[in-house]
């Protein structure tokens, strides 16, 4: 629809303290073309926080919690086996608060990733694929054990859950005030996201559904088999379901303890799996009819929110989490197939006016 009068914005009423300060409270937007006829799909647009994932507010929290607690001392180096976002937000928090930061990870992930860390300052130690996730989570305890570093351990600590419970899903509620919410969609990495907002909405919004997906070759809760773990949580063993998976970000190699919360206080009502491939399908159309960045995840959760969408009742509403931006993965199968040179379209309209064409 045309704008009928030029927008006007009146900045937001303060000023920030620190980068750290503009975490959080990011915008829930509806899908317009996408969204099928008579149900309203809503995303959240985690891409809104200063490092560019939902990963900073977790990042945030831990580094807090360990600094209210004494568990992290000033100047003490700060430690973590992650596959990017986590990273990405320990690296923006560190920088901004000083501390060095050391991330392990398994060098599969995405090129970008580690060169972010970088940027922010962190050293990023890169193990091989093979060990999957347990390969890096264990040399990162391996360096805390040997340097009396803090490890930041997302998939076990409680800072994790708390931040979500504190603020993703006070500002869904805050958000969807006084209208309906049908379904909430989120994927789960470390489970935070899902385990903090189960908290919340089971007791304030008990009418409202909460759909878990999971990638549909890595369907660890889908499979059954409980997780093996040792005296702190932390998996013992490779889930012998988990398949490795395009959807970075989602779905480790086993059944995080932040997790294990939603699990065995049913905070889902639903367990949906996604192949990868559809994800990514997804993902395009956000952005090219939606104008929405988001990553793999992003889409898949999108896929899954728009299956539910299939067969809800008219006048449904739907929330679904995007984790990410997909400038995060420019070098990953979601750009794959997006050029980087004029396509025969392209070179016709550079051949049609006749200035400027390249040689
Ligand atoms: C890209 C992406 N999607 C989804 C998630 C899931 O979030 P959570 O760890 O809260 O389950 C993460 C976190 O790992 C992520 O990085």
């Amino acid at each position: 629809m045309a704008a009928q009068t030029i927008r006007r914005t009146t900045g937001r009423g303060r000023l920030y303290d620190s980068i750290l300060d503009t975490i959080g409270d990011t915008p829930v937007v509806r899908l317009n073309a996408l969204s099928p006829k008579d149900v309203s799909v809503y995303v959240k647009a985690e891409f809104f926080n200063p490092g560019g994932s939902v990963k900073d507010r977790l990042a945030l929290n831990i580094i807090e919690a360990a600094e209210r607690s004494g568990a992290l001392k000033p100047g003490q180096t700060v430690v973590e086996a992650t596959s990017g976002n986590t990273g990405i937000g320990l690296a923006m928090v560190c920088a901004q608060k000083g501390y060095p930061l050391v991330v392990t990870m398994a060098d599969s992930f995405s090129v970008e990733r580690r060169r972010l860390m970088r940027m922010f300052g962190a050293k990023v130690v890169l193990t091989p694929r093979a060990d999957k996730g347990i390969g890096m989570y264990n040399k990162a305890v391996e360096l805390a054990q040997k340097n009396g570093w803090f490890l930041a351990r997302q998939f076990e600590t409680d800072a994790n859950a708390d931040i979500h419970e504190s603020t993703t899903a006070q500002e869904i509620l805050g958000d969807f005030a006084g209208q309906r919410l049908d379904h909430v969609v989120t994927g789960y990495g470390t489970g935070g996201t899902v385990a903090g907002i189960a908290r919340v909405l089971r007791r304030e919004r008990p009418d409202t559904r909460i759909v878990l997906a999971e990638p549909a070759n890595a369907a660890l809760i889908g499979s059954g088999i409980a997780q093996t773990r040792g005296p702190d949580g932390a998996p013992a063993v490779s889930h012998p379901a988990f398949e490795p998976h395009p959807i970075q970000g989602w779905t480790p190699d086993f059944v995080p303890l932040v997790l294990q919360e939603a699990i065995d206080k049913r905070g889902y009502d639903q367990l949906v799996s996604v192949p990868g491939t559809e994800g990514i399908a997804w993902a395009k159309k956000l952005a090219a009819r939606e104008g929405i960045l988001t990553g793999i995840s992003g889409g898949s959760t999108v896929a899954v929110a728009m299956k539910i969408a299939e067969s809800a009742a008219p006048g449904s509403v739907i929330l679904a989490m995007l984790p990410d931006t997909g400038e995060r993965y420019l070098s990953t199968p979601l750009f794959q197939d997006i050029p980087e040179e004029m396509d025969e379209a392209e070179l016709a309209l550079s051949r049609s006016t006749p200035g400027y064409q390249l040689g």
